[in-house]
């Protein structure tokens, strides 16, 4: 499946529609940026390292289909396909990272026609990296889980978020592969649900025994000393060590504290950012308020009713047992030790 979440055919992008899961795997084929940005806005791919390997591909295509007279025309108009594409979804750090890098290439471009084939072999690049990088980042993350273990995880962190292996998802497939018996606690992660809709589409098809719960049950297990460690990905790392991911993480991590249990962020270092001081930097994207009033489509309050939806939350860095990458594992000092691997 990993190589189907998001594939290049040479003049357009198949993905798997995100949104349509678990009750059906229809797949897209997207044509230009535009559709590749709407996408992403959309969620249709969503998780970090997977909207910074779209938005490459998007870029790429956006660029072949570009017609200039010049090179800075065509560096003009790429410019603007790459605004486009950086106002989808303004936290994770993967995308903006991504575009940084295919502007680059193109900028260090000779003509239009070599730029184009750089800017391909680029988002070519970038998601076999960071794909290798959720592979590796397991296999350290594995050495923190021992047999027998509950493991509890938030959102969803596979293949479908990453267009690799995964991060928290990753880790805990990666102690399976070892040969651990361990078990999973999945939130439903609401307001989207990608912890009942897409986390258990996932372990579904491995041999991970998992019991879906809903966000506010996460206090209840934990309290009762059935929770062993809790590991979820990143959206953004500030240099501090602060962490943005699915809203809901924060209280996580709180109750992880108040219960001593370990609280594990996995993420590739394309997630950190080193531009900025602490987590009161982090963009944290607002979306729809339909989306906590509806659920798939269903109005669930009266009419009329107002409604917030922040997407992200920033779990201070006091809080976070450690990080694991796909440079090692990390522990405070984050300011320290994460300047030295990124
Ligand atoms: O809004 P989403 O579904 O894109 O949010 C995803 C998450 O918060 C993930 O935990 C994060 O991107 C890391 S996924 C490898």
């Amino acid at each position: 499946m990993n190589n189907l979440l998001i594939e290049w055919l040479g003049d357009r992008v198949k993905i798997l529609d995100q949104t349509r899961l678990p009750q059906e795997e229809a797949y897209l084929e997207l044509t230009g940026y535009q559709a590749i940005a709407s996408a992403i806005t959309e969620m249709r791919i969503r998780g970090a390292p997977a909207i910074g390997i779209l938005g490459a591909y998007g870029i790429a295509l956006g660029a072949l289909k570009i017609e200039a007279e010049s090179r800075d025309e065509f560096l003009a108009r790429l410019r603007e396909i790459n605004h486009t594409l950086a106002s989808t979804r303004p936290t994770a750090r993967n995308l903006f990272r991504a575009i940084d890098r295919m502007q680059r290439v193109a900028e260090a471009g000779r003509n239009i026609e070599q730029i184009k084939e750089s800017l391909i072999n680029q988002a070519i690049k970038i998601h076999g990296e960071e794909a290798e990088a959720t592979r590796k980042l397991s296999q350290f993350g594995a050495e923190l889980i021992e047999d027998g273990f509950t493991i509890l995880t938030h959102c969803n962190t596979g293949a479908l978020a990453t267009a690799g292996y995964g991060t928290a998802l990753g880790v805990i497939k990666q102690a399976k592969e070892q040969g651990k018996n361990i078990k999973v606690l999945a939130t439903e992660t609401r307001p989207l649900l990608q912890g009942a809709r897409l986390t258990t589409w996932e372990l579904k098809k491995t041999d991970i025994p998992f019991t879906l719960i809903t966000d506010s049950m996460a206090g209840y297990f934990m309290s009762r000393g059935e929770v062993d460690c809790i590991i979820v990905g990143a959206d953004r790392i500030a240099a501090n060590g602060d962490t943005a991911n699915k809203i809901g993480t924060y209280s996580l991590a709180v109750l992880a504290m108040e219960n001593g249990i370990p609280f594990y962020i996995a993420a590739p270092t394309t997630t950190v950012d080193l531009s900025l001081a602490s987590g009161n930097e982090i963009p944290i994207e607002q979306r729809n308020p339909e989306e906590v009033t509806n659920i798939q489509g269903l109005s669930i309050t009266p009419e009329g009713t107002q409604a917030a939806n922040p997407a992200f939350d920033v779990t201070p860095h006091h809080y976070i047992t450690a990080i694991i990458t796909e440079r090692g594992i990390i522990k405070e000092p984050y300011i320290e030790r994460l300047k030295g691997i990124c």
